[in-house]
């Protein structure tokens, strides 16, 4: 579905998909530079990173391997709490490899903080993240995010893997979810 097919759940359309596309195109012509020849290991976090995990690879022009968690964060509702338990953890050994996590949005920075001590931990060559969406303005804690797509207002968005329960992950496009649909 794409934002006309869902308009009245929409106050505002922040990014089509072909500008979603595009800018995801520079950012894979970037990951090729940097990660050239070192085979990386995209790891996506289940259920909002499918989208551009599925994008973001078939855009690269270099080899490269995916694996996935599933994380859930503890806390009330839609405060993230910082305190994560790992649902379903990865296949792969990540000793000596090169991990790019692939993030969907990053919101105050907690979930993917506790994710990040726990991936360097096991000890991989590289530890780097890109993230299709940020929110500048509710980031509790500075993270160090190699690749960013767009920076968003402080607003709940859907589309593009981002759901609301459960809800518009296969919008093709993001935007700013109308107060009437959660109120
Ligand atoms: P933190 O706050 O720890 O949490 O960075 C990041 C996670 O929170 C979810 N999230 C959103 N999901 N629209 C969504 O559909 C949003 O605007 C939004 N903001 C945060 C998301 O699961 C992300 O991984
Ligand atoms: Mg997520």
């Amino acid at each position: 579905m794409d934002a006309a097919d869902i308009a009245p759940d929409l106050t505002k359309v922040l990014y089509t998909s072909a500008e979603i596309e595009a800018r995801l195109a520079e950012l894979a012509a970037q990951i090729d530079r940097d990660y050239a020849g070192s085979n990386p290991l995209l790891v996506g976090v289940l259920n909002g990173a499918v989208m551009v995990m599925a994008d973001l690879s078939r855009a690269l022009k270099i080899d490269c391997e995916m694996d996935w968690m599933a994380i859930s964060s503890y806390g009330s509702g839609t405060q993230s709490s910082g305190v994560v338990r790992i649902l379903k953890d990865l296949n792969t050994d990540l000793v000596g490899r090169h991990v790019l996590v692939v993030e969907d949005i990053i919101d105050t920075g907690l979930t993917l903080t506790y994710l990040m001590q726990n991936l360097a931990s096991r000890n991989p060559a590289t530890l780097k993240i890109m993230a299709m969406f940020r929110k500048p303005d509710a980031m509790k804690i500075d993270i160090d995010v190699a690749y960013v797509g767009f920076d968003l207002p402080n607003q709940f968005v859907v589309g593009y893997g981002l759901d609301y329960a459960g809800k518009y992950r296969n919008l093709t496009d993001v935007g700013i979810l109308a107060p009437h649909v959660y109120s």
